[in-house]
């Protein structure tokens, strides 16, 4: 029965374009998990404007986002896909948790520490409450699993915090929610600085989902590897750490292993290995860019997908709205 599905949430800040990383690593494996939990998948654009963004950007991109899910098999009909400011509990449930948030805790987070070194001309009050907000993202719709990457682990302990907090002085409110942390993403890391994570920050070893092709295989030509010259397709991590990220892009698009991969290209130098994993990061990400356009193309379609997503989240954040706005003792209206 759908409402005895366990209940997971997660948020996606459309501040990028999308890329190889965020595909492989979660968003691939998002599609089958609606088989098992009832799923909420917001695009988180409150959080977004901590930091300066180009309106029209923003716009663009948060529907993009929405479009690009479903290509990638998050289906409609199974999951809740609506958009932060669409839902105005997030807003303010927000902020009655900024009052249950302490200072000193949110000076802690290194997320904060972090964006206010990077935007120093920009350190708002928003950049420093902004887990208050992501604690009432969760908090609304009492879910059991957050699944977030390693960097989000802490707002989803502060979140706890406050739950318990809350709950501590009101009885029980909120469920106290679990980070999920998949089990098998793949990480994958820059083409050109194999030591860092793949980024949008860094373009030119970062392939965007959207990209054309062309510009897919240029960029795994130039992939870093090393001077290797016998047999140098091998796995090793430690001492090539640019061959070992294109053979597990390589292993994760054609699900073959790392041994089968070392046997294919054995023989072989690196300008054909890379080529061949370029073609088939083209081709695995040819019907999601065709999808994609295909479904933003329409509009109509894309609109009725986000309000009917708001609708749901909306009645569900409503009763947990409700819930706090009379146990923190304000008149009903
Ligand atoms: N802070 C998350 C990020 O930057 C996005 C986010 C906002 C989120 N609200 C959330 C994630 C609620 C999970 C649950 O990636």
């Amino acid at each position: 029965m759908e409402n005895e599905k366990k209940v997971l949430l997660s948020g996606i800040q459309p501040s990028g374009d999308l890329h190889l990383g965020n595909y492989l690593g979660a968003i691939r494996n998002w599609a089958q998990l609606s088989d098992q939990f009832d799923c909420y998948w917001f695009m988180a654009d409150l959080h977004t404007i901590t930091v300066r963004q180009v309106p029209a950007e923003l716009r663009r991109r948060t529907l993009v986002q929405i479009a690009t899910y479903i290509a990638c098999g998050l289906d409609p009909d199974r999951n809740t896909i609506f958009v932060q400011s669409h839902v105005p509990a997030h807003a303010q449930l927000g902020w009655v948790l900024q009052c249950y948030t302490m200072f000193g805790e949110l000076s802690r987070m290194t997320q904060f520490k972090d964006k206010s070194a990077k935007h120093a001309d920009n350190i708002n009050a928003g950049l420093f409450t902004y887990p208050s907000l992501m604690a009432a993202d969760i908090l609304l719709y009492q879910p059991d699993f957050v699944p977030v990457g390693a960097d989000q682990k802490q707002h989803v302990e502060i979140c706890r915090d406050i739950a318990n907090r809350f709950n501590g002085v009101y009885g029980e409110t909120f469920k106290i929610p679990e980070p999920y942390i998949p089990k098998a993403g793949a990480r994958v890391m820059s083409l050109n600085q194999p030591g860092t994570k793949m980024s949008k920050s860094m373009p030119e070893g970062c392939v965007f989902l959207m990209e054309k092709p062309e510009d897919i295989l240029r960029k795994f030509k130039r992939a870093v590897t090393d001077s290797d010259t016998v047999d140098p397709v091998r796995y090793d991590p430690e001492n090539k750490p640019g061959v070992a990220n294109l053979m597990q892009i390589y292993a994760a698009v054609t699900g073959r292993s790392y041994p089968q991969i070392e046997e294919e290209f054995s023989g072989q130098g690196y300008g054909a290995f890379k080529s061949a994993v370029g073609e088939a990061v083209v081709e695995t990400l040819r019907p999601i860019r065709e999808e994609t356009e295909r479904l933003l193309a329409d509009k109509g379609y894309l609109e009725t997908v986000y309000r009917a997503g708001a609708q749901r989240a909306e009645h569900i954040a409503r009763r947990t709205l409700s819930k706090v706005y009379r146990k923190v003792g304000f008149l009903a209206p």
